[in-house]
């Protein structure tokens, strides 16, 4: 890890000077701080002082079977919140609201994108949530059996999670954006011998299959011997017999009663995969009761959540911030959910703003990059639409420039609405960094403050904390309830992955700066990750399926700023001698990589190359080549390296023992 962690990239620099010239600032609106959730600052002093009493506040306010004997075991770095408490998470996101008289409240507004409409109970949603739970056991599925779910945004998705955390069954939720190998390894990995998934869903007014991806996963892996298949498109699909059952035949005939098992509270809740700075994917392991008290408190005082809110998180379930806070942060609290199947701009750019008129959301999430997507498709299609119910907004995922923070306060927020930008990721389960609306201050693109009990830090490539006003490494120094517990399979990736950059702290691979009045300015990642769209990506991992076609010798993939998706893929490929450069093969290659990992994986360039600048030792110096991405305007998909770039290349190469 140490090898490949860069000093925070020269473009990110000029991007925070940028940021740091920018000294509009935002009070919370008083009305708000008025009524907030939490608007006294004490909290932050409380939290630091009693780490643990702090957070043992927040899990009392969940439904314990049996209570915990110890807040926090932390032998660095393990840590056990909660020990000994038992709990269920399907039984706190459901029945507690049932039996507290809420079961009418509405769980999940859901809208398809052809534009069908669904509103789901909470007794609803405990109803199917049993009768899924009930199919599984029927199907075999045990305590401890990891299950892959690949699943378009339908109610089933969620139900199917709380199913599996009504039995205690550990779900592995690949995104279905994800090719056929991608699944194929999450489902390996895990051990995964049962799927659940649909025959596909709309995206931009098509029907998108998802089966024949499972049918080929499942005929790589060979362990999979259940697949239960929703229907949602109607297409046409290829049941295996013996192996596959629809949704429909196994689920509804189920009794809606299915007791919850009572976890351990380090039990595991669930696995996600993550893209690292390898070619292989870490499956990042949560548990039940730090995580649910993680989200819960967070979506409480970061949301500002109240029982009129109709909140609504627009991202996938398939990625963290969909487990987080679509799923169970939301649900722990009994708030009103809104879920939607489709892109923002079908059938045009206004579906966004129309879903908000209809349902009347009060609270958005989304990414920067959706934002910027709605800054270019212009503001008149928000502007026909009724925004008044709207309170509060938060983004998450990157960095957001000012000018499209600035867009979203004005034409989403009309300037009434406080923004919340959360810094956090897949591994800390929960927000970490982030206003808390109703105290605040906000700055166009800052996040502001560590949550309360959250223990952040900048320091220097030796680990000493850097000044006010100096960019550095962010590390974390404390414990905190829903930090991740692991790499499935893999305890010394673990800790060589996060732990060891910085002796005692926890590195999430960003590169971040204070402002005078300690605000936190995220300034990307310092690793081999990109973040294009707000998605994760490994440059190892694209560069590896590059190297999977016969006729690339060699690969090497970088970031490179791009207004729209934050990060673009770029790739620099070396082929075999022989090989003929041609724009048809550039497109193979880049649909090559779509097929290998997904869509999102598609190198937006591809530039053929006869060298690539290395250090003597072999490794690609990745700077330089950043410098070559961001320095060209490109604007075709697949290019030859000029002369100039040829001779860059070469020089920096020859110079290489220097770099060393
Ligand atoms: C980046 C998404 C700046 C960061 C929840 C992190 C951000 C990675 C922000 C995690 C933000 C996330 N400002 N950068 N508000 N939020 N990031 O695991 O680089 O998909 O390490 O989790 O996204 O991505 P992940």
């Amino acid at each position: 890890m140490s090898d490949s962690t860069k000093t925070p990239r020269s473009d990110g620099q000029a991007t925070l000077e940028a940021l740091l010239a920018e000294d509009r600032a935002f009070p919370p609106p008083p009305k708000f701080a008025a009524e907030a959730n939490v608007s006294d600052p004490a909290i932050y002093q409380r939290a630091a002082d009693d780490l643990e009493g702090f957070w043992a506040d927040q899990a009392r306010k969940l439904d314990w079977f049996e209570p915990w004997q110890t807040v926090l075991e932390w032998n660095l770095p393990f840590a056990k919140w909660f020990v000994g408490g038992k709990l269920n998470v399907s039984y706190n996101c459901l029945d507690r609201h049932v039996k507290a008289g809420q079961g009418d409240r509405v769980a999940f507004y859901w809208e398809g994108e052809p534009g069908d409409r669904k509103t789901i109970t909470y007794a609803q949603l405990l109803d199917d949530v049993q009768r899924c739970a009930n199919a599984l056991k029927e199907l075999g599925v045990r305590r401890g059996d990891r299950v892959t779910i690949y699943m378009p945004m339908i109610p089933e998705l969620p139900t199917a999670m709380l199913a599996c955390a009504r039995i205690g069954a550990p779900h592995n939720v690949v995104f279905g954006g994800f090719s056929a190998d991608a699944l194929a390894d999450r489902i390996d990995d895990s051990q995964s011998k049962i799927v659940i998934t649909a025959d596909g869903g709309f995206r931009r007014g098509k029907a998108a299959a998802l089966k024949p991806q499972v049918d080929e996963a499942v005929a790589r892996t060979g362990i999979v011997d259940t697949v239960i298949v929703a229907r949602r498109t109607g297409e046409p699909v290829n049941m295996v017999d013996g192996r596959d059952l629809w949704w429909d035949d196994i689920v509804p005939r189920q009794a809606a009663d299915c007791p919850p098992e009572a976890m351990d509270s380090e039990d595991m809740l669930y696995l996600l995969y993550t893209s690292g700075t390898t070619a292989k994917p870490k499956g990042i392991l949560h548990t039940t009761g730090g995580y649910l008290t993680g989200m819960a408190t967070t979506h409480r005082d970061v949301f500002d959540i109240k029982d009129d809110d109709i909140y609504w998180a627009a991202a996938d379930i398939g990625w963290v911030t969909g487990h987080s806070y679509i799923v169970y942060g939301p649900l722990a609290n009994g708030a009103t959910g809104l879920m939607y199947e489709g892109t923002p701009d079908y059938p045009d750019p206004g579906r966004w703003w129309e879903i908000i008129e209809r349902y009347k959301v009060t609270i958005l999430y989304c990414a920067p990059t959706a934002i910027r997507a709605h800054m270019k498709w212009g503001p008149q299609y928000a502007a026909r639409h009724d925004l008044s119910s709207l309170r509060l907004l938060g983004t998450v995922g990157e960095p957001i420039n000012p000018e499209a923070w600035m867009w979203y306060h004005d034409h989403i927020g009309h300037g009434r609405c406080p923004i919340v930008d959360t810094w956090w990721q897949t591994e800390t389960g929960m927000i970490m960094i982030t206003p808390l609306p109703g105290i605040t201050t906000t700055k166009p693109g800052s996040a502001t403050k560590p949550f309360p009990g959250v223990d952040a830090d900048i320091v220097d490539a030796d680990g000493h904390s850097v000044p006010l006003g100096k960019a550095g490494y962010l590390v974390l120094r404390k414990p905190w309830p829903a930090m991740l517990r692991g790499i499935y399979g893999d305890p010394e990736r673990y800790q060589a992955t996060y732990w060891s950059r910085f002796p005692g702290a926890y590195f999430p691979g960003d590169g971040a700066k204070r402002d005078e009045d300690g605000d936190y300015w995220l300034m990307g990642r310092v690793d081999d990750v990109m973040n294009v769209s707000g998605h994760r990506l490994s440059t190892t991992e694209i560069e590896s399926a590059l190297v999977s076609d016969p006729r690339v010798a060699e690969a090497a993939v970088v970031g490179r700023p791009d207004e729209l998706t934050g990060e673009a893929i770029f790739s620099f490929v070396i082929l075999k001698s022989g090989v003929e450069t041609t724009p048809a093969l550039g497109e193979e290659l880049r649909a090559h990589v779509a097929h290998k990992i997904g869509a999102i994986a598609r190198p937006k360039t591809v530039m053929f190359t006869p060298d690539l600048p290395k250090t003597r030792s072999g490794k690609i110096m990745r700077r330089l080549l950043r410098d070559i991405a961001s320095g060209r305007q490109l604007g075709d998909t697949t290019t030859l390296a000029d002369a100039g770039v040829v001779e860059t290349i070469r020089e920096a190469s020859a110079k290489s023992a220097d770099e060393e």
